[in-house]
């Protein structure tokens, strides 16, 4: 069967058949589906029942891998559960049990059900994400994706003029502040200093713009703080109004890709301390600064 892609919402998400993870793609593969992913920012693959080594092989077809680089989350290294190449997002700890209520990392995850994009914290953002569901759990725990091209393109002109040009300063700690989870150590507080990135971006390939939004974005370079953030507040609930999202429930054995340059995700509640969500994510860098940080301005100068 060859590979087919269904759209499933108005504005974005495609269902992909007629391909196997777990094989070698082959170069049309590969090509139709990053045309898919260009086209739907979205892609959700059923009954893919994938070893870790094989999730890295197929998402080496879109690019490089974005590494851990102790910066981007609170784990130590000897706390991993799986490898460093993949990005444990489920609710466990390395004896394969849910984390307790008082871990911090626990605390630290919760970040997860705010809307962001991946690692737009790193003066390289990511560009795509790929998810794996190896557990499911009873309720809750679904993945929320907004479309952020239909959101910049529902924009008034005004609205467009005002966020046109503007730069934003993202941060691990605006996230994390958000939730009250404000006990962070020197080191980390010195590690999530903010990275600057443009609010308005264009695809590298169709030059759609869409809307930078996260909830790790906490101000706007050269605005007062409060100014920014009910901005970026407003910006933030247009952006996810339900007519731009699309919810997806999980089965066992689906994978889904997202492309973080064109749309932000959140996951929902679930009985965390009690029930097993194993999620696997592989992510790819995406090679690219949307803005130039202080320090390399300064240089400049
Ligand atoms: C992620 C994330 C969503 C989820 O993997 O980047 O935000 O459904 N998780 O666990
Ligand atoms: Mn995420």
């Amino acid at each position: 069967m060859p590979l087919e892609i269904k759209q499933l919402h108005q504005h974005f998400v495609g269902e992909v058949s007629g391909v196997d993870l777990t094989k070698p793609l082959t170069a049309a593969e590969a090509a139709a589906i990053e045309a898919g992913m260009d086209r739907y920012a979205v892609l959700i693959f059923h009954g893919q029942d994938i070893t870790d080594e094989q999730q890295i092989a197929f998402s080496k077809n879109f690019g490089d891998l974005e590494l851990p680089d102790n910066k981007s989350n609170i784990i130590k290294d000897h706390e991993r559960r799986v490898r460093r190449e993949i990005a444990d997002v489920s609710n466990l700890g390395k004896d394969n049990e849910p984390l307790d209520r008082n871990d911090r990392r626990r605390f630290f995850n919760f970040g997860n059900q705010l809307w962001h994009s991946d690692s737009s914290f790193r003066v390289i953002p990511s560009k795509y994400s790929l998810l794996s569901c190896r557990s499911v759990v009873s309720r809750g725990g679904n993945t929320e994706f907004a479309d952020m091209r239909a959101a910049y393109d529902a924009l008034d002109d005004w609205q467009k003029a005002e966020v046109d040009g503007l730069i934003c300063e993202h941060s691990l700690m605006y996230s994390r502040g958000i939730l009250g989870f404000t006990e962070l150590t020197d080191e980390e507080k010195a590690n999530f200093k903010p990275v600057r990135q443009s609010l308005v971006r264009q695809h590298p390939v169709t030059g759609r713009k869409s809307l930078y939004l996260s909830a790790h974005a906490g101000g706007i370079v050269g605005w007062p703080m409060p100014e920014a953030r009910s901005l970026l507040r407003d910006l933030n609930d247009h952006a996810t109004h339900p007519d731009f999202v699309y919810v997806h429930k999980w089965r066992l054995h689906d994978l889904v890709i997202w492309d973080n340059r064109q749309t932000m995700h959140r996951v929902r509640r679930f009985p965390d301390t009690t029930e097993k969500r194993d999620m696997r994510r592989t992510t790819l860098t995406g090679g690219v600064q949307t803005a130039q940080q202080e320090d390399q301005l300064r240089a400049a100068e």
